[in-house]
């Protein structure tokens, strides 16, 4: 039996089955622990299950001298040292593609609800501002008649691919698979959408210099991590007007304050995260967070393992 540190509630019953093999140390609140709280957290713990703003860095790593493995409930682990986890042996685990078409909904609803201004469209009924019928109020664009600019295509660009399609949108794509180059791909969209992961390579890709390069009628639809966008470049794109729009799942920072300036710039939609929360998307996440945590202990392979 493993000590293991959790740092979540997760919904369904995957963490009782955890909990039938091995010592579970859940932490209790809603907030976050604190890196304090995670450093002691991880102290004695063998296997730690951890959220994407839990920050296991090398210093954590190195501050959890048991530490046999580790699991993520997200696809995405920039939040994750995995080199440090390599070095020591500890296999890291994801939750890819039980989550892909949820994100890819989600991405979706988004780029609809900025292009038809439904949340704008909402709050004219809620402050009694509906008048009559009128031809030119509120109006939005097409998907239909869009170029999308799918950044990414990886599983989750891929699903938005699917999807646009079915909506009659034409679309390219920039990425390491290949496609056009990203230049090209901001210059022609209509719809920019980014699914990249974020590294290196893609933290501020879209700068000041990308956000010009776009088209004036063009929306920006980011449900892949926050930092892939210069929040200061996109709240003057906004403001300026040298792109239509932006609609947003992931923010930097994260969460974003209710008092941030990006806040104040006009044609934005911003959700809190929620790209893989569906009630049976987060349930099969924490399932398959729960199977790599207890194959990693058990020291068999992981079903999904994201370090080499
Ligand atoms: C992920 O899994 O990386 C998403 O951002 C949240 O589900």
């Amino acid at each position: 039996m493993a000590r293991c540190f959790v740092t979540r509630k997760l919904p369904g019953t995957a963490l009782d089955r955890l909990a039938a093999e091995h010592e579970v140390d859940l932490w209790p609140e809603r907030e976050p622990p604190t890196r304090e709280q995670l450093l002691t957290g991880v102290a004695e713990a063998e296997g730690l299950l951890c959220m994407l703003a839990d920050s296991v860095d090398r210093t954590l790593i190195e501050a959890a001298p048991r530490l046999r493995a580790i699991s993520t409930y997200a696809v995405g682990t920039d939040n994750i040292d995995l080199a440090a986890a390599s070095e020591r042996g500890i296999p890291v685990g994801h939750t890819p593609d039980v989550l892909t078409d949820t994100s890819a909904d989600l991405a979706l609803a988004l780029m609809l609800a900025v292009m038809r201004r439904i949340p704008e469209s909402d709050a004219v009924v809620r402050a009694g501002q509906w008048g009559t019928w009128e031809p030119d109020w509120l109006l939005g664009r097409d998907l239909h008649r869009a170029t999308v600019g799918i950044v990414g295509l990886g599983r989750i660009g891929q699903a938005v691919k699917r999807r646009v399609e079915g909506f009659g949108a034409r679309v390219i794509h920039h990425g390491r698979s290949g496609g056009v180059a990203l230049e090209q791909l901001l210059e022609q969209s209509t719809v920019v959408t980014l699914h990249c992961p974020l590294t290196d390579a893609t933290r501020g890709l879209i700068d000041e210099a990308a956000l010009r390069r776009m088209r004036p009628d063009a929306y920006l639809v980011n449900t892949a991590r926050g930092p892939v966008v210069d929040t200061g470049a996109l709240g003057r794109a906004l403001t300026e007007g040298w792109i239509a729009g932006a609609a947003l799942d992931v923010t930097d920072p994260e969460p974003l304050p209710a008092d941030h300036p990006l806040l104040r710039a006009p044609n934005l939609v911003v959700a809190p995260h929620l790209g893989s929360a569906s009630h049976e998307t987060r349930a099969e996440m924490a399932d398959l967070a729960v199977d790599n945590l207890l194959a990693g202990l058990r020291g068999d392979p992981l079903p999904r393992r994201a370090n080499g």
